[in-house]
């Protein structure tokens, strides 16, 4: 990892204790609360994750987590400082995250995508690397250097100079993974890293993560693959309604007959057979009732989510670009 260029390590590796504290966090949006009271936790070393149906608010809670929304009530800590509603101070401190609708440069490359989400730390920043001007050329060789390592990483290498837009679906959500994890964070949030995957892609992104979590990075992650989600996760918190159901292990979460109900729509014993390896073939999420499985969305269809991404500004994939 490079150092000589960057800002002190936010996070990384090492440590333990709890890595991420939201307490009370509530959203409202005019009448609508779309997150209540939410209280949730992640810890060194753990990947935890979020489910619950269509409009539940997990991406609101993740954008309230990141700084896109000041919450209407409650706080978020990272490592035991209470951040600011700002995105690119959130990102210094050490939270990374991937959005639902896919954000990157489409008209840059593949390595500049990751050099952009390398810039919260290097003393240069953005512009230098954009210009690549003659004085900053030691340093963008060191970020050029740690962004290959992450290329390498998530399988990208390959495909350095080809456009993020070229990209097929599944390699540009790795690349939003690969540039998330250039702002060396201590905590990653992914909201839907696998839709519109195929079940190869699925299972490659199901160890990249785990990959990401050996090297300390706690992981929050929210899926609509029950799969996924409960073959990944040491703990999962459901949301419904914009309410947290219940949180457990994922023994627990897909067992209890609230979720079943409520998200799932499948009796436990077909749940439960769908997340073992080897076990059926369609997801819980393909049940009738049940949401979608996020691979079946195709890709550009519009979806709940989509407003709340963005807020409807900034330039795609630049997460600092939210609020000035
Ligand atoms: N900017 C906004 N203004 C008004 N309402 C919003 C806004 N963003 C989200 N909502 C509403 O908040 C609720 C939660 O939406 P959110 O996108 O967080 O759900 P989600 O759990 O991520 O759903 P999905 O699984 O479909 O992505 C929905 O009712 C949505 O319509
Ligand atoms: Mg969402």
């Amino acid at each position: 990892m490079t150092t000589h260029t960057t800002t002190p390590a936010a996070t990384g590796t090492g440590e333990g204790g709890t890595v991420l504290e939201a307490t009370g966090v509530t959203m409202r949006f005019g009448g609508l609360t779309a997150v209540k009271s939410v209280d949730l936790t992640v810890n060194s070393g753990e990947i935890v994750g979020l489910i619950g149906p269509n409009g539940a608010g997990k991406t609101t809670f993740f954008n309230c987590l990141t700084g896109l929304y000041v919450p209407t009530e409650g706080r978020v800590a990272y490592r035991g400082t209470v951040l600011p509603s700002r995105s690119h101070l959130v990102t210094q401190a050490g939270i990374a995250r991937t959005f639902q609708n896919i954000r990157l440069f489409p008209n840059m490359t593949v390595l500049e995508n990751v050099l952009v989400g390398r810039h919260t730390r290097t003393r240069e920043g953005l512009l230098a690397a954009l210009l690549r001007g003659p004085r900053f050329k030691k340093a963008e060789a060191e970020s050029e250097a740690r962004a290959m390592e992450l290329l390498e990483f998530t399988g990208l290498a390959g495909k350095r100079d080809h456009l993020a837009r070229n990209l097929p679906y599944g390699e540009q959500r790795k690349l939003e993974i690969a540039r998330a994890l250039a702002s060396d964070p201590g905590l990653l949030l992914l909201d839907e890293p696998t839709a519109g995957m195929n079940p190869q892609e699925t299972l490659a992104t199901q160890e990249l993560v785990f990959a990401v979590r050996d090297q300390g990075i706690a992981v929050l992650v929210i899926e609509h693959d029950m799969r996924f989600i409960f073959n990944l996760c040491d703990r999962v918190a459901v949301l419904v309604q914009g309410e947290k159901l219940l949180e457990g292990t994922p023994e627990v979460v897909q067992r209890d007959e609230r979720v079943i109900a409520a998200y799932l729509g499948t009796p436990p014993e077909e749940v439960a057979a769908a997340s073992r390896p080897g076990g059926a073939e369609d997801g819980p999420g393909a049940a009738d009732g049940a949401p979608a499985t996020t691979a079946e969305r195709p890709t550009g269809t519009p979806d709940p989510g989509a407003r709340n991404d963005t807020g409807g500004h900034g330039p795609a994939g630049t997460e600092g670009g939210e609020k000035a």
